[in-house]
């Protein structure tokens, strides 16, 4: 059975705020050089359109995160499964995510790649559910929009891997 999409947020208007985040965080870092960390799959989306935008110098890593728990609620166990081709000592690093829900996965990658001793590292994310959050203390740096307790797909969002390269940002309306 095909699930309905309903669009959230527009394509144009995704893409406006990228710019507008670019604009930001080139004159925040101007100067340096930023090391943009992007956590796989979902931030692919948000980074390439992000970076392509920045004024600053620009280099990149990736990596992969996986919660293992019960049920589709993301658990506190999070694991680097894939990590970093590069040190990050030194450097000044924006971590990269498409959305925060509890907030355990950056709360936990955070710890990890502070022990690296980076100059510097604040976070990015496309989304932001703050109602769902459940860890404390997490400060996100920058945020492209809040969205609604609902299940979201696209721009790097999936359902079981589907609607990722949906190029607007929907909300995934299950049929009874
Ligand atoms: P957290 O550790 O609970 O903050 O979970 C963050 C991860 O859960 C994200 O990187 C997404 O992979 C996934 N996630 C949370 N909410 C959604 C959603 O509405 N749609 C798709 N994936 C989601
Ligand atoms: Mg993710």
């Amino acid at each position: 059975m095909e699930n309905k999409i309903r669009v959230l947020i527009s394509k144009e208007d995704v893409e406006a705020r990228i710019q507008a985040l670019a604009d930001q965080i080139s004159r925040e870092y101007e100067g340096r050089i930023l090391h943009l960390v992007t956590v796989l799959k979902g931030g692919v989306f948000i980074t390439t359109e992000l970076a392509k935008r920045l004024t600053v110098p620009v280099t990149m890593d990736f990596l992969t995160a996986s919660s293992y728990g019960s049920g589709t609620v993301s658990s506190g166990n999070v694991k680097v499964v894939q990590g970093l081709r590069e040190s990050l000592m030194g450097k000044d690093v924006l971590l990269v995510e498409d959305i925060i829900d509890s907030g355990n996965t950056l709360k936990t990658l955070k710890a990890q790649l502070l022990q690296q001793e980076p100059a510097s590292l604040k976070l990015l994310t496309l989304l932001d559910k703050p109602s769902r959050r459940t860890v404390e203390g997490l400060t996100v740096d920058y945020c492209g929009f809040t969205v609604p307790d609902e299940f979201i797909v696209g721009y790097g969002l999936d359902y079981a891997e589907k609607y990722r390269n949906l190029p607007y940002i929907g909300i995934l309306e299950f049929e009874e």
